[in-house]
């Protein structure tokens, strides 16, 4: 499932982004997946998931 539009980025590119490389914040993760970086709708949805990929919610 697309979770940014903008930049066609999955759910599943998401969490492999974050287990490879264990991002400490939201902007950490835009540094490797383009996630919110053009309308910034998506950020929130992809904060949960990174949140629930490092299990700290
Ligand atoms: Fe992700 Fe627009 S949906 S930047």
């Amino acid at each position: 499932m697309y979770v940014c539009l903008c930049n066609a980025v999955s759910d599943e590119a998401i969490r492999d982004a974050v287990r490879q490389y264990q991002p400490v914040s939201l902007q950490e993760l835009k540094q490797i997946v383009p996630v919110g970086t053009k309308c910034g709708k998506c950020t929130c949805k992809a904060r949960v998931i990174m949140e629930d990929e490092l299990q700290i919610i």
